[in-house]
């Protein structure tokens, strides 16, 4: 049976694939290669020209045994065979036996001749550790090179003058043909091939949430934990203006924020710099001080949000007041993932998941990012001692990943705002409201535009001034 040999880049500008499409003869009977597979017009080994040079050339090989790479046709072997690298491979001198040292040279191995172009070799990696590029300067054998018509036959004639020999492997082995570039997949591609994958592992979890819940235990127990639990009686219903205010201040800061500390962290040369009056030499980049600006809104904005949350009785709404709060939060998953969500009324109480994962951004991310930013900030003010107890580079390491966490939230809050009622949603919290109507949709999108906005602005055209006023900036 014949096999087609896989093709890659030419090896010669214009040239066709290489290596050039022939059959070889494979012991195993494959039926998915062979008869079917079309054998394309290149030329054909077996039906190459007969090597024109007879003097057959001699290589001396060093005792560097070859790299051996993918195989060169399916379920072949590794190529090249096993084998040596010849001595001029720039292998140290003292593996190598030279030709001027013939007593202690290894084998010399004949090679039959080939008709060679005038087409210099594209080269690639070494072959061997610390090597020349592969293949060895040459030329491109005749056979594989492209001609234009008018010229086709003296470059693919036989009779075309031979310009050097190839050194081959011991007969046995196939010729030592360069290893195709292998083709990468571009961008979009790879972004495809993960967009599918996910799609396909989104379809199975939701295929095997579907599944569970059609089971009597399970049912039972969607029966006995809905996704909510009881509020205390005295739980406030609705969501105050004031409450949306504060969560409006908090989106548009935390985007801020989050792209601020971004831009610090990649920034390799500060535009501007930032230090007191005080202490000029105290300084840092734009951007930490404007990250540390907003900061300090941010912790403000969260303090006065505490503050009324307690003061209203809303926190009752946020808090986990019972340890049923877990299995109803299983529960909602479970209604989440088989895509027939819980039942929702956001604007009287919360699911338990959304209570969980609300405590978890107020009372857990947001204290961390404070405690290791504060730490990392030029408020800071623990001196030496502190080093060992709680040293920076342990705020940083925890910094960072907190604030992956604040996006993961959001992106998931988002996602399940806008897709379990949207309009009433936005309108419970973008206009305190729970009536019907579109106000809520329109301030929602009037804040995204002042987001957008502000973000823009964060550029040192327009920071500098403003920074300029609580020190002096600077651009070195
Ligand atoms: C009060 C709260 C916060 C304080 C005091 C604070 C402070 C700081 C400080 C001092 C730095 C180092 C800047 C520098 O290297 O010059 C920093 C970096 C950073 N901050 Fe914050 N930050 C806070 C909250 C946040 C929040 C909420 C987020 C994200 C949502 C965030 C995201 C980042 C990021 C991504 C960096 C860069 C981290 C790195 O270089 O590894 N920060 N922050
Ligand atoms: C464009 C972005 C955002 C939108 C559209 C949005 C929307 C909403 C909505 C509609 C609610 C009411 C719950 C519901 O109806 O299911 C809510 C509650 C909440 N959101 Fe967001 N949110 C956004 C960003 C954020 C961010 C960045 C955070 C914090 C990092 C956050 C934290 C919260 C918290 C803690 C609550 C509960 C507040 C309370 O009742 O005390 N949200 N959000």
């Amino acid at each position: 049976m014949t096999r087609i040999v896989r093709r890659g880049l030419p090896r010669v500008p214009g040239g066709e694939p290489w290596p050039p499409a022939r059959e070889v003869v494979s012991a195993v009977d494959d039926a998915r290669f062979g008869a079917a597979a079309p054998v394309t017009a290149a030329v054909v080994i077996e039906e190459a020209p007969a090597p024109s040079v007879p003097t057959p050339a001699t290589v001396v090989l060093s005792e560097v045994p070859l790299r051996r790479g993918l195989p060169r046709v399916e379920g072949g072997e590794p190529w090249p065979a096993e084998g040596f690298a010849p001595a001029r491979f720039g292998v140290p001198a003292e593996v190598v036996t030279t030709a001027a040292a013939p007593a202690e040279a290894p084998a010399a191995i004949e090679a039959p001749a080939v008709a060679f172009s005038d087409v210099p070799l594209r080269r690639g990696l070494p072959r061997v550790e610390g090597g020349e590029p592969w293949p060895p300067a040459g030329f491109a054998p005749a056979w594989a090179v492209v001609v234009a018509p008018d010229s086709a036959p003296e470059a693919v004639a036989p009779e075309a003058e031979p310009v050097t020999a190839l050194a081959e492997a011991p007969a046995s082995s196939p010729a030592p043909d360069p290893i195709p570039t292998p083709r990468r997949m571009g961008r979009g591609g790879r972004i495809a091939v993960a967009l599918i994958a996910l799609l396909a592992v989104v379809a199975a979890v939701v295929l095997v949430a579907r599944w569970l819940v059609t089971l009597d235990g399970v049912q039972g127990f969607l029966a006995d934990y809905p996704g909510t639990y009881a509020l205390p009686e005295d739980a406030p219903v609705g969501i105050p203006a004031w409450l949306s205010w504060q969560h409006f201040f908090n989106v548009f800061l935390i985007v801020l924020i989050a792209r601020t500390g971004l831009m610090v962290r990649r920034q390799q040369r500060p535009e501007a710099y930032w230090a007191p009056r005080s202490d000029p030499k105290d300084r840092s980049s734009l951007m930490s001080w404007t990250h540390q600006a907003l900061d300090i809104f941010w912790v403000v904005n969260g303090a006065v949000y505490l503050v009324l949350l307690f003061a209203t009785g809303q926190w009752m709404r946020i808090v986990p007041t019972s340890w049923d709060v877990f299995p109803n939060a299983v529960s909602a998953v479970l209604q989440y993932l088989s895509l027939d969500f819980p039942a929702h009324d956001s604007w009287a109480y919360y699911n338990s998941l959304q209570q969980i994962f609300y405590f978890l951004a107020v009372f857990v991310a947001a204290p961390l990012a404070i405690a290791t930013g504060v730490r990392m900030s030029m408020y800071w003010r623990g001196g030496a001692r502190w080093d060992r107890v709680y040293p920076k580079s342990v705020a940083r390491a925890l910094h960072f990943p907190v604030m992956i966490y604040f996006v993961a939230f959001v992106v998931g809050h988002v996602a399940l705002v806008l897709t379990t009622g949207a309009r009433a949603n936005l309108q419970h919290m973008y206009a305190a409201s729970d009536g019907g109507g579109w106000l809520g949709v329109v301030m929602f999108v009037i804040s995204l535009v002042v987001i957008a906005g502000a973000s823009f602005a964060l550029r040192p055209l327009f920071l500098a001034p403003v920074a300029g006023r609580f020190g002096s900036v600077t651009s070195r």
